[in-house]
């Protein structure tokens, strides 16, 4: 195909040099953007009188039938083409000829994409804070039936103090609460459009650069015409937000994992989301939540192409920032995956409330409880921590629990025990005292069930 800047070169472009710019392959998906984009500026040209206004309805008109055609699947992406702005505006000047030429007066590839790029990733925040919610009501959902279900907390990965299932799931929660912040502190900023930044440095041309942003809801305008071609900011953020949404996936894919191993047997993932084995009759694998673990590292990958591709990279454009586009919709799609396997996968669920709170009953997860007790009685809690250890000590060496060892043995290392400690040190009484704000007793996960609502 002829390029479009074929008159200032003596020879044709080398096919394999074609191939090597070619953008189309991944930016094809861009092209209602580009269009509605270019609808926005061609309706700014006819009102400015900078085209005609017929040759501006015109462009308008064929734009909205290329539109129509390519989702209709009438009119097929050239593979060939070099990107999809060039794609485009082949294809209105095929249909309308001279006019078509003119919708590229006053604007530059450069600001175009760079417009494209905000168009697109909008849409694609608001579809991953759509689909975030969806999988905190999941969350919620499951905690809502799990106030009462006892587990081990851990630390270390070590059995620690008791909680609940629904603390411990709120947990998740929060984490998306804050990533569904930072994605929409993301789009604020970047809900400015670049269009008019032209080439780089603006345009002799009286464009009305507020006129073509609010027409496309944009909040505004990129002010410095350098900075609206070169800036990537807001990509490198939706690239760090989904890292950091992927790395609590990563988490709570981990634990899920654990969570339906044998050694735990705290959850079982519904049969129509897991796997089997191909040589394993007994297995059962949480293949989703592992893809999800192991997706996390593309994510960070991108993010980590990204910084570099603009590390260091003069002002204004330069062909480096084609290279933005495969690692940001790769981190999208990706998330989205995600995202919309884990809230089915949540759903269904099956809690063995048994099995956690057994595990719970274990490793001597109310040691702290019985300082506490200790210290309720007036003695200071370094010395009753010591007496409490002293007893699992004991416990330990006579394999037995802290809540099957007599009074008379108590009474030998603090003569402030007495009988109600065995009420203090109950598991569930232990579990459900944590009363204090964000802890599991039930007042408290129900509030925070509350609080994450209003997040919906
Ligand atoms: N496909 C290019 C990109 O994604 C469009 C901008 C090209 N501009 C240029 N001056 N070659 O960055």
């Amino acid at each position: 195909m002829a390029k479009m800047w074929a008159g200032r070169f003596q020879k044709e472009e080398n096919s394999e040099v074609n191939d090597f710019n070619s953008s189309i392959s991944f930016d094809g998906r861009m092209y209602e953007s580009d269009i509605l984009g270019s609808i926005a500026h061609a309706t700014m040209l006819g009102q400015k009188g900078i085209i005609s206004k017929d040759d501006s309805n015109l462009i308008c008109k064929t734009l909205l039938e290329i539109l129509s055609d390519i989702k209709e699947g009438k009119l097929m992406l050239d593979p060939e083409a070099e990107d999809i702005h060039m794609f485009v505006e082949a294809e209105l000047t095929n249909r309308i000829g001279e006019v078509g030429k003119r919708l590229h007066t006053s604007r530059s590839r450069n600001d175009q994409v760079a417009l494209d790029i905000r168009i697109e990733l909008k849409k694609d925040i608001l579809e991953i804070i759509s689909l975030t919610k969806n999988l905190l009501k999941s969350i919620l959902n499951l905690a809502e039936n799990n106030k009462e279900t006892i587990m081990p907390g851990y630390t270390h990965l070590q059995r620690a103090q008791p909680i609940t299932y629904a603390n411990y799931l709120l947990a998740y929660g929060y984490m998306l609460k804050r990533d569904i912040e930072r994605l929409n502190d993301t789009y604020k900023r970047m809900n400015y459009s670049p269009l008019g930044s032209c080439a780089l440095a603006g345009t002799t041309y009286d464009i009305d650069r507020e006129f073509v942003a609010k027409k496309l809801e944009f909040d505004g305008i990129v002010m410095n015409s350098l900075d609206g071609v070169s800036d990537r900011d807001s990509v490198v953020e939706l690239a760090s937000n989904i890292s950091i949404l992927m790395m609590h996936l990563s988490r709570f894919s981990e634990e899920i994992i654990l969570h339906c191993s044998w050694e735990f047997k705290f959850i079982e993932l519904d049969d129509a989301y897991s796997t089997g084995s191909s040589i394993m009759p007994q297995k059962k694998n949480p293949d989703i939540a592992e893809l999800v673990r192991g997706k996390t590292g593309r994510c960070y990958g991108n993010l980590i192409a990204l910084l570099t591709m603009l590390k260091a990279l003069p002002l204004a454009y330069n062909k480096d920032m084609q290279e933005d586009k495969e690692a940001i919709f790769d981190s999208v799609d990706t998330v989205k995956d995600c995202l919309k396997i884990f809230a089915p996968m949540l759903d269904t669920i099956k809690v063995n409330k048994e099995n956690m709170r057994n595990a719970a009953a274990k490793g001597f997860i109310n040691a702290t409880d019985l300082a506490d007790y200790l210290v309720k009685k007036g003695m200071a809690f370094r010395s009753a921590y010591k007496i409490s250890g002293s007893l699992v000590a004991y416990c330990i060496e006579n394999n037995t629990v802290l809540e099957n060892l007599s009074l008379d043995v108590y009474k030998k290392y603090s003569d402030l025990f007495d009988k109600d400690l065995y009420d203090y040190i109950n598991l569930e009484v232990c579990t459900f005292k944590r009363t204090s704000q964000g802890a599991s007793g039930i007042k408290s996960v129900e509030l925070q069930i509350e609080d994450l609502k209003k997040v919906l």
